[in-house]
């Protein structure tokens, strides 16, 4: 064995480890606050929208009227993807998940961007800009050729929010539900350097392509313990059925170690901002649809974990526990919710491409070596027959 030095410091998880200094966005755990740029996460949800909040996390400042129109102009007008991209969605497994249909389009889509390799900062705001007017198209282009529809073109007098909507379902949606799908979006807009955004800052600083950095996030946020989490707590909250039913099924979780999905967080030890939004927007369109039953569910289940684990562990709801009730009210397949998260978190991912790049330092880090270090190499034929652990191709 390689000798364990004792003042190695293993940082699993990298839990608390500072990798840059960054202006993009601030995470205060312990107060449950989040701030782009310096504006308040309620301020913006209140007050802006998907395309204002995507200018001031590239640009670090609220944009003049102009540059607010010259930006929405150029996301409605690059919405558009190329027929061979959609050619190769149409020739996934209808089993796809749409994240893994999200990675192979962007992909696809790298090689048809002329500024591909350009990685000064204007080049990539200009390509972060055609990838985030893409994405909803993608989402909803999948899930309708999954459906055995067409993709609905964009809508391009639409806003990014309304828009996606449209394209989900053909039909123009109301305006609350409009609003609610572009605060949707500008909650997951950004947050620091999280796992996704690492991955992404983890490829740039390769001096790789956006593209690459961005395919590499879309990986990243598919797993359960990052984006796909809302996916899991809408499940809970059907399988649970009612509200009475709740306190007996989170007491059985805990019980067995399992976790509440929607809960917890590596940062937050307070409530998550952002859940307390979506929460109110839950309220809203279950009592404008006469339908209350999951928000009731929820309200119950964060009633009895909060108790359980907010003082003791500082467990409290993130904001996976509450938006896929939202998107299910919308009528969104499931599989889709991690998508959505995408289609917003691509500003987030670019923003942190292109600040890096600033000062870029390829990541690099160390494992400590715990394995042999001087083993004799014996011929394959003297070596003794023995039961290996070799995967039987089916
Ligand atoms: N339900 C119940 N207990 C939880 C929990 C949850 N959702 N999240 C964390 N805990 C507990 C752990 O069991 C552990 O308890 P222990 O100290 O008694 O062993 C303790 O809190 C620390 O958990 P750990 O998983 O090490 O913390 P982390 O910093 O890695 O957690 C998450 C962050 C997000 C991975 C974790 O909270 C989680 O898995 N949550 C559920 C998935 C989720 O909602 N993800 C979306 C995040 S935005």
């Amino acid at each position: 064995m390689a000798k364990s030095k004792p003042d190695v410091i293993i940082s699993k998880g990298l839990d608390d480890i500072i990798v840059e200094e960054s202006t993009i966005s601030y995470v205060d755990g312990e107060k449950g606050r989040l701030i782009y740029r310096g504006f308040d996460i309620e301020t913006l949800a209140k007050h802006s929208n998907f395309e204002e909040v995507a200018y001031v996390v590239w640009n670090g400042d609220l944009p003049t009227k102009s540059q607010y129109e010259e930006l929405k102009k150029q996301l409605a007008a690059n919405r558009s993807i190329p027929g061979e991209v959609l050619s190769i969605l149409k020739l996934l497994p209808k089993s796809t998940h749409p994240m893994d249909a999200m990675k192979a389009a962007v992909s696809a889509l790298a090689p048809f961007d002329s500024e591909l390799q350009d990685n000064s900062r204007e080049a990539n705001l200009r390509k972060s800009i055609r990838l985030t007017a893409k994405f909803p198209t993608i989402v909803s282009a999948f899930n309708r050729i999954r459906n055995g529809q067409e993709p609905i073109q964009p809508n391009h007098k639409l806003d990014h929010a309304t828009n996606f909507l449209y394209m989900l379902s053909g039909l123009e949606p109301t305006v609350l539900a409009g609003k609610v799908m572009d605060t949707a979006l500008v909650l997951h807009i950004e947050h620091e350097m999280n796992a996704s955004a690492f991955a992404c800052v983890v490829t740039a600083s390769t001096l790789s392509d956006i593209y690459s950095a961005v395919v590499s996030g879309i990986g990243t946020l598919k797993g359960p313990l990052h984006g796909g989490a809302n996916e899991a707590a809408l499940k809970m909250m059907n399988e649970i059925g009612s509200p009475d039913k709740a306190e007996a099924y989170v007491l059985k979780a805990l019980r067995e170690r399992r976790k509440v999905p929607g809960f917890g967080h590596r940062v937050y030890k307070a409530y998550d901002p952002r859940a307390r939004i979506f929460k109110q927007y839950v309220k809203d369109l279950s009592e404008a649809k006469e339908s209350t039953l999951q928000y009731d569910v929820a309200s119950k289940v964060e009633q009895v974990a909060i108790r359980e684990l907010g003082a003791a562990k500082g467990i409290f709801p993130n904001i996976d526990f509450y938006s896929g009730i939202v998107y299910n009210l919308f009528g969104i397949p499931t599989d889709l919710f991690t998508s959505i998260f995408a289609v917003a978190r691509v500003v987030g991912w670019a923003a942190h491409v292109m600040e890096y790049l600033e000062d870029n330092r390829l990541i690099r880090p160390r494992a400590h070596y715990v394995g042999p270090l001087e083993r004799a190499y014996i011929s394959i034929d003297q070596r003794q027959e023995r039961k290996l652990a070799v995967t039987t191709l089916p």
